[in-house]
């Protein structure tokens, strides 16, 4: 393992070339860093920012040995590596933050919930299914109705299914593809937040105010940040993030998104152990945004300031709206985010503004 903390001029890798990937390049050249990235789409997004670009697989033995000799710790930007990856990087004398223990129980969702309760973090009650049959036995004591989801690989909701009636479990175990899956009973929130988080190497922690997220079709739109809640509502969303941080023995940003019930009380969704799009807003509204905040984390440099100096109204720019980046630009308060996709698909994040107002 290198030295810590990591001087400018060390090379970070990062497994993933997407969008994340991309900014936290950025805000790593920024304090003097090189980054690494292994991908296995050529010409990525974060490739074209990069000094350094392996190309091949996430487990490629023959990739991850080519990242290790050229970065002196790894982080990744998505959930998905597989944790044999992380395993063969620590094998090969590199760290690896946030760490293969973040990775593994951020990747399935029972392990996930199990987890934060075992932490003392409230979720909905849940339970797990391997079979169709299972699926509807579980359903005769968590009631309906349930969301069904994938344990494994769900983004963006894909792979989930409501389920009304403990007969419908059988179809619904189907059509999300016949794998291992939670149920979930439904939580009644009145409003979706996130709070994204850092802890540095030497356990120190930092949070940001919490966002407010609005979803279309399972996919972020906008996010309002600082979120206009009590100071009691702030206080409940520190002590889940300390929880979850301290519990993990994290190192580097989470985001962390919440359920906001009537009564006050804040549920934990899920957990990404990672940059988070309910975070971008931090890139215009803090000192500090959560791509240098886990950069300096994954270095062992001193974590930055979180407080908001903005008030940020965050929008993704999915598919062809950002076609519209000179419009956009010509706009006094809005910053402009673009990603370098070459390929607009219909939904995809090819970008997102932050339009600023005084606190
Ligand atoms: N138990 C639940 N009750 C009600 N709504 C839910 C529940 N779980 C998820 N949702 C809704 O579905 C969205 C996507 O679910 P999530 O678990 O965050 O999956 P993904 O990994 O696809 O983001 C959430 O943002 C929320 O709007
Ligand atoms: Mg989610």
């Amino acid at each position: 393992m290198s030295k810590l903390p990591l001087p400018p001029g060390s090379t970070i890798g990062i497994l993933g070339g997407g969008q994340l990937g991309r900014m936290l390049a950025l805000a790593a050249g920024r304090l003097g860093f090189d980054v690494a990235i292994l991908e296995p789409e050529p010409g990525a997004p974060a490739t074209r920012v990069a000094a350094h670009t392996v190309v091949g697989a996430y487990d490629d033995p023959q990739a991850l040995e080519a990242l290790s000799k050229l970065a002196s710790v790894v982080t990744f930007e998505f959930e998905n590596v597989p944790a044999s990856s992380v395993e063969h990087l620590t094998a090969l004398g590199v760290a690896v933050a946030p760490g293969a223990r973040a990775l593994a129980i951020a990747q399935d969702r029972v392990a996930e919930k199990t987890f934060l309760n075992e932490a003392g973090v409230a979720t909905v009650a849940f339970a797990a299914a391997d079979t169709a049959q299972a699926a509807q036995d579980a359903m005769a004591s968590l009631g309906a109705p349930v969301l069904m989801k994938t344990r494994r690989e769900g983004y963006d909701g894909k792979g989930q299914r409501w389920v009304e009636h403990a007969a419908d479990a059988p179809a619904a175990f189907k059509a999300v593809g016949a794998k291992p899956v939670i149920l979930e009973a439904p939580a009644n929130f009145v409003r979706e937040l996130s709070v994204i988080a850092a802890r540095g190497r030497g356990g120190e922690i930092a949070v940001y105010p919490l966002a407010e997220n609005h979803h279309e079709k399972g996919v972020l739109r906008r996010t309002y940040a600082p979120a206009k809640v009590t100071g009691e509502t702030a206080d409940q969303a520190e002590r889940i993030a300390a929880k979850v941080l301290s519990g993990l023995d994290y190192v580097g940003v989470i985001g962390i998104e919440l359920f906001e019930l009537a009564d006050g009380r804040l549920l934990v969704n899920e957990i990404a152990p990672r940059v988070h799009n309910t975070g971008h807003w931090t890139m215009d509204g803090c000192e500090v945004d959560q791509f240098e905040q886990h950069i300096r984390a994954v270095a062992g440099w001193p974590l930055g300031p979180t407080h908001a100096h903005s008030q940020v109204e965050m929008l993704n720019l999915l598919g062809e709206e950002a076609d519209a980046w000179a419009k956009l630009a010509g706009e006094p308060e809005t910053r402009v985010h673009l990603y370098g996709k070459r390929d607009a698909k219909p939904g995809r994040k090819m970008g997102h503004v932050n339009r600023l107002r005084p606190l």
